[in-house]
């Protein structure tokens, strides 16, 4: 299940083995650049679109100019669906810095992004989809500006293995007990039948999977209520959900030593999974 043969860089196609990177890196020594992780389901892209223009979005908000269209880019990124013969399920990574430059904080000048994209297999984890992950909950402890998709993931690396170390998924984040997002996905609470979420400021990441759980629910007829709840409201939930491309609309049945209701996924989130699975052409 490792990294198919050919990524694509800059705008050429080359084998991962033969990828020269350079030590004076923007985004590795700033992490100044902005990244992608894009679903793959047999071989196609879901929610294509949406991510092209976050991806364009966050570039734009750090001031940088990607150096073809959105729909050169999607062409691209085709291409190296078809060149890896990829047929499965899996996801893309697409990441694009402020180039190869001497390290100065102020942006080089003259210096292209380096743009690069590959696709790993990742089957769906049904297992957790069926059943439901646990999950901690932490300080967040990030920036201002979440909604951009930039390489600064410290604190959610450091959340992320906390969760990891208590045996969980993921972690929770609250400012001040108002619950923005987990360290990798958006997070949902549902009481009487409807769906209260962080509503799409800078404090969150405004997840593409949580566009198309807005979508689903109003497909649904069910509330979908951007209204941020509290660290002390998850006691009380009926359920509680996340969302991100890797993992869909997932269950979390346990948040610290609090079980959520009985402790399985709820029925609200088991129709947005079904809607998901419809929209993402997916059987079980
Ligand atoms: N993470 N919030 C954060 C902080 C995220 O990093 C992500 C995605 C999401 C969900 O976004 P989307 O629905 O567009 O995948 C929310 C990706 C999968 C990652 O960094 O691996």
């Amino acid at each position: 299940m490792g990294v198919y043969p050919i990524i694509l860089t800059q705008s050429k196609f080359m084998h991962r083995d033969h990828l020269k990177y350079p030590f004076e890196e923007r985004g590795l020594q700033f992490g100044d650049g902005v990244y992608e992780v894009i679903r793959i389901y047999q071989g196609e892209y879901y929610l294509f679109e949406e991510h092209i223009d976050r991806l364009y979005r966050s570039a734009e908000a750090i001031k940088l100019t990607l150096p073809y269209s959105k729909e050169e880019l999607k062409d691209l990124l085709l291409e190296l669906m078809t060149r890896n013969k990829m047929n499965k399920d899996g996801k893309l990574y697409l990441q694009a810095t402020r180039g190869s430059a001497p390290r100065d904080h102020i942006f080089p000048k003259g210096v292209l992004p380096n743009i690069y994209g590959y696709i790993q297999e990742l089957p769906r984890n049904l297992n957790n989809l069926n059943n439901g992950v646990k999950a901690i909950t932490r300080r967040d402890a990030r920036w201002e500006n979440c909604y951009i998709k930039s390489l600064n993931l410290l604190p959610n690396v450091l959340a992320k293995q906390e969760a990891s170390e208590n045996d969980c998924y993921e972690a929770i984040l609250h400012k001040d007990g108002t619950v923005t997002e987990c360290s990798s996905s958006n997070v949902y609470l549902v009481k009487n039948g409807k769906i209260f979420t962080h509503p799409a400021t800078n404090n969150i990441l405004h997840g593409c999977v949580r566009m198309a759980v807005e979508r689903f629910a109003t497909d649904l007829n069910i509330e979908f209520i951007e209204d941020a709840f509290s660290v002390e409201d998850i006691a009380k939930a009926d359920e509680l959900f996340l969302s991100s491309s890797t993992s869909e609309v997932l269950p979390i049945i346990q948040v610290d030593h609090t079980i959520i209701t009985d402790g399985k996924p709820g029925k609200v989130t088991k129709m947005l999974q079904a809607a998901y699975e419809q929209d993402a052409k997916l059987t079980k």
